[in-house]
């Protein structure tokens, strides 16, 4: 009998998010709130925890009603905020076994954060925010330069580079803190609520950058609790009182997000996102 030695590469590589019987409670007693509980054990209705993986390319939107737990689990995926109990391996890294210090690591080289309220830095233009996370991570002025302008033209605002905050409109300060989140090439970007504070132009502009975005390989995952957001997914998860009560598959994890729409090609067409939004490389 012959022996054939399969060298393909398995189909599916190590998920970007794996957790298993992940629970978070917070107080004690009687006031114990289980912020994320998954399904109860039929026999004693103890918490089970939450478990899901999250491919790499994936587009998820999480949504929830307030309290249902979605910041919780975002602050846990972001390695901002500890489990109860429970397994949380990114990108192949149990990250419970990990200390404060390297856990900071962590956060600055896999994770990308994209918040509602934008964190910008007063005061400072828009190339000296994005080279920020770069200047944590040790990287040398000339390089920290070049990656952090790369970042802004993926994001379209090469030529907005000297810009403070006060001198963007919201959609522009978003999209600088989405170069922000990406200018260390993290396994995902982790956006709360991006479009929270920006009117529907500004949101148009925002989603088409991250459909862009995840359209040339990065992972997404995205709390909203507008269904108009959640629509650019290709998964939708649903939270109802710490568990996952829905999962809905919108487009396969390989191929574009379901939204490439009319604003996101003339986005990548625009003067800079010609070598923007679509086509340019992961700064690394
Ligand atoms: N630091 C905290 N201390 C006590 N309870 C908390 C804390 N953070 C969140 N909770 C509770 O956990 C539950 C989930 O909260 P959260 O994850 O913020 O929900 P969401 O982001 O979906 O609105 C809520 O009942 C909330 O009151
Ligand atoms: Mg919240």
């Amino acid at each position: 009998m012959r022996h054939v030695i399969d060298k393909r590469v398995p189909a599916h590589p190590v998920p970007v998010i794996r957790i298993r019987g992940l629970t978070k409670a917070y107080g004690h007693g009687d006031a114990t709130v289980h912020a994320l509980r998954g399904p109860s054990d039929p026999e004693t209705g103890a918490p089970r925890g939450v478990s899901l993986d999250i491919e790499q390319g994936d587009f998820v939107a999480v949504m929830g009603s307030s309290g249902s737990g979605k910041s919780t689990l975002m602050n846990i995926l972001g390695c901002l905020d500890v489990p109860t109990a429970g397994r949380y391996l990114l990108d192949g890294t149990d990250v419970g076994h990990l200390d404060e210090q390297q856990l900071a690591l962590v956060r600055n080289r896999k994770i990308g954060f994209v918040f509602q309220s934008f964190n910008l830095v007063p005061r400072t233009t828009a190339l000296a925010q994005v080279e920020l996370p770069l200047a944590y991570a040790g990287v040398r002025t000339a390089e920290r330069r070049r990656r952090a302008m790369a970042a802004l033209s993926l994001v379209g605002l090469a030529e907005r580079a000297g810009h403070k905050p006060n001198e963007l409109s919201g959609g522009q300060q978003q999209r600088v803190a989405v170069a922000r989140a990406l200018v260390t090439a993290p396994a995902m970007l982790l956006a709360d609520e991006p479009t929270g504070n920006l009117d529907s132009r500004s949101t148009e502009e925002v989603l088409a950058l991250i459909d862009g975005l995840n359209a040339t390989g990065r992972t997404v995952v995205l709390i909203t609790h507008e269904d108009e957001v959640a629509r650019h997914a290709k998964r939708v998860l649903r939270l109802v009182d710490g568990q996952i009560v829905s999962d809905l598959r919108q487009a396969p994890v390989e191929g574009p997000p379901p939204f490439l729409d009319a604003a996101y090609t003339e986005l990548a067409a625009g003067p800079a996102g010609a070598a923007g939004v679509a086509g340019a490389e992961v700064p690394a």
